[in-house]
C-alpha cells in the first residue's frame, strides 16, 4: 500500500505530465452545480479524475469529476470541477488529494466554492457569502495521521481565509455591483440535511451558512501555506427557516442561477492576483463587519 505522501507524488506526476509547460499558481475548486463556471476558461484542457491515479469519479449529480487547465482573466489556472465528499464515504485524505497535488505543483492561491444553506436570516437564496471563518462540525480532518512532507503539523487557523484576498473579493464585488455578504461557514458531514434543532444550534454557535464541503480543502491548503479565498453560494434557507422541503435538485438549480455572478467575481480576483494589477485604492484588508 502506498503512503499518503506517495499517493500525492504519484497523482502529481500524472497531472504535471498533462499540464506540460503550464505552471498555474492559482487553483479553483468548483462545488455543487457550479461546474458551469468552467465555461469562463479560455483554451481549456481537461483530465478526467479516473485518469489520475488515486482519484475516483465523483458519485453525486452536479459534480463532473475533471481537472481543467486554462486561462481565466488572462491568468493560467488549474480547476477542479466536481469534488469528492466525506458523505460519499471518502476518507478526508482522498477528498483533499487534488488540493495536495495542486500545492505540490506550485499552486500558491486556492479559491474554494460550494453550495450552502442560509442560517443568517439576511442571506437570500441566490446570494453570495464570502467566507471569513469556519466551524469544523464534521469533527474530521485530512491532517490527522502522519504530517506529510511540506505540511505543518499544527497549522495556525487564526486567518484561514486570506485577509488581502477577501479585500480584493469585496473590491471586485463593488466593481461588478454584486452584493457580497461575509461570514462564517459551518461544515457538517451530511448527507442528510439538518434538522431544525440542529440549525438553531448552528445559529447559536455563530454560523451564517451551512454546507457539506469546503473545509477539508481549506485545512489541507493552509497546512501547506497556500492563501485561501472561499465563497458559498446560498442555495436555500436552512431547515426550519422556511416551510420548503430541501432537495438536492433545488440546490443545483439555485447554484446554476447564482453561479454566473460568482464566476464574474472569481474571474476578476484571479485576474488581479495573477497579473499583479491589484487595485490599491479603497482596498483595505481589515475585517469587515459580519453580514
Ligand atoms: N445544508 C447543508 N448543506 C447544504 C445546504 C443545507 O441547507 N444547502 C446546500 N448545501
Amino acid at each position: 500500500m502506498l503512503s499518503a505522501a506517495e499517493e500525492v507524488d504519484r497523482a502529481a506526476r500524472r497531472v504535471r505530465e498533462w499540464l506540460g509547460e503550464r505552471r498555474p499558481r492559482i487553483a479553483v475548486v468548483f462545488g455543487s452545480g457550479l461546474g458551469g463556471l468552467t465555461a469562463r476558461l479560455a483554451a481549456p484542457i481537461r483530465l478526467a479524475y479516473h485518469e489520475v491515479p488515486g482519484l475516483p469519479s465523483p458519485g453525486v449529480a452536479g459534480h463532473r469529476g475533471e481537472l481543467l487547465a486554462g486561462s481565466l482573466g488572462g491568468t493560467s489556472v488549474l480547476c477542479q470541477s466536481g469534488r469528492l465528499h466525506g458523505y460519499e464515504g471518502h476518507p478526508p485524505a482522498r477528498v483533499v488529494l487534488p488540493v495536495r497535488v495542486f500545492a505540490r505543483l506550485g499552486v500558491e492561491v486556492l479559491v474554494v466554492t460550494g453550495a450552502a444553506g442560509a442560517i443568517n436570516r439576511t442571506l437570500e437564496p441566490g446570494s453570495l457569502l464570502l467566507l471569513a471563518d469556519h466551524l469544523n462540525l464534521a469533527f474530521r480532518s485530512p491532517l490527522a495521521g502522519p504530517a506529510l512532507p511540506g505540511e505543518e503539523r499544527f497549522p495556525d487557523l487564526s486567518q484561514p481565509y486570506d485577509p488581502r484576498l477577501r479585500a480584493l473579493a469585496r473590491a471586485a464585488a463593488r466593481e461588478e455591483r454584486i452584493p457580497l455578504a461575509e461570514g462564517t461557514y459551518a461544515w457538517v458531514l451530511g448527507p442528510s440535511y439538518e434538522t431544525a434543532a440542529e440549525i438553531r444550534m448552528l445559529d447559536r454557535l455563530g454560523a451564517d451558512a451551512v454546507g457539506m464541503s469546503t473545509v477539508p480543502e481549506v485545512l489541507a491548503a493552509r497546512a501547506r501555506g497556500l492563501r485561501v479565498l472561499g465563497f458559498a453560494l446560498i442555495t436555500n434557507r436552512a431547515t426550519g427557516l422556511s416551510s420548503a422541503r430541501l432537495s438536492h435538485e433545488e440546490v443545483l438549480q439555485e447554484a446554476a442561477r447564482g453561479g454566473e455572478r460568482l464566476g464574474a467575481l472569481i474571474e476578476r480576483v484571479v485576474e488581479w492576483v495573477g497579473t499583479g494589477r491589484e487595485p490599491t485604492e479603497g482596498v483595505g484588508d481589515g475585517p469587515r463587519s459580519q453580514s
